[in-house]
């Protein structure tokens, strides 16, 4: 099983604003034994599953990673061979990271729905700190072994985006192709927690798939929620917008050729011009 236990528990813990402490408080064993898990180091007493899943707030098949959505059913299955599903190369959007705010200080990037790990393992070859997230440990796993070859550090683990909240501070957020996963009633709050956890002068660079009437829905059918052309500038109206645009592109999977509309955004957090 592909699944990583430590990461989860991390996740369901950071997703809930507690502390190594408290958890541990609530489950009676001590912060380090936490640590330990969270690190893949070792694994709770049995007994304990029952109540640790209930601190957490999830079922225990959620902790073991038996809880699959339909998106982590299709990644999963897409990203369970040898071959990379979208290529090693990183996406042109990576260069123009590069270009707004380049690695010239450690700067902190975290990656949201890094698929297997092509665009986070670019950055940490260009010396960024990345850590980087998925849905699926099959994407997690490939994103590790990619690191690996490369040499590099990425701090990865698996998480759901429509529950992890961002508990700490980034130079720079980035996701591609992830979005259209969030529902319309979720956006607001989602990315008013992206928006609180940039740095001064830090960056989002972010894409998702928009609806056009002449483009149609895509063959896999795993884009449910298409984001409304513009709609993810608005969130960002406050900040500065370095760019923001809207393209159409082909796209062959899942081999069956067809379009997408999308929108990216470059926007920085700089408070003085509020
Ligand atoms: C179109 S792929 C893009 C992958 C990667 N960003 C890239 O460009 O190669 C969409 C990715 O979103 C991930 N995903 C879907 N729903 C998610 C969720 N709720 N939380 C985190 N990741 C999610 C999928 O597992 C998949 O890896």
């Amino acid at each position: 099983m592909n699944h990583n236990f430590g990461s989860t528990i991390k996740a369901l813990r950071t997703e809930r604003g507690l502390t190594q402490e408290q958890l541990a408080g609530r489950v009676n064993v001590s912060a380090p034994a936490v640590s330990k898990w969270e690190r893949g180091e070792a694994y709770p007493d049995f007994t304990l599953i029952p109540a640790l899943a209930g601190e957490l707030g999830v079922s225990t098949d959620r902790l073991f990673g038996l809880h699959q959505t339909p998106e982590s059913i299709y990644y999963n299955k897409a990203y369970d061979s040898e071959e990379y599903y979208w290529g090693v190369e990183p996406s042109t959007m990576c260069y123009e990271v590069l270009r707004y705010l380049p690695p010239t200080r450690p700067l902190k990037l975290l990656e949201i729905g890094c698929g297997e790990g092509k665009d986070a393992v670019f950055f940490a070859r260009c010396g960024y700190i990345v850590s980087a997230f998925d849905l699926t440990e099959a994407g997690i796993e490939k994103t590790r072994l990619l690191a690996e070859k490369a040499r590099v550090t990425v701090n990865t683990f698996t998480a759901n985006l429509l529950h992890y909240r961002l508990t700490e501070n980034y130079d720079i957020l980035y996701s591609s192709g992830v979005f259209p996963f969030i529902k319309p009633d979720i956006r607001a709050e989602i990315m008013e927690n992206y928006k609180a956890h940039v740095n001064e002068c830090g960056l989002v660079a972010f894409q998702t798939f928009v609806k056009k009437p002449f483009i149609y829905r895509d063959p896999a059918k795993t884009n449910n929620y298409t984001w409304k052309s513009g709609e993810l500038f608005t969130y960002f109206h406050d900040w500065y917008i370095e760019n923001c645009c809207e393209y159409v592109f082909d796209c062959a999977s899942p081999g069956e050729p067809h379009k997408h509309a999308a929108n990216r955004l470059f926007a920085r957090n700089i408070k003085e011009l509020r």
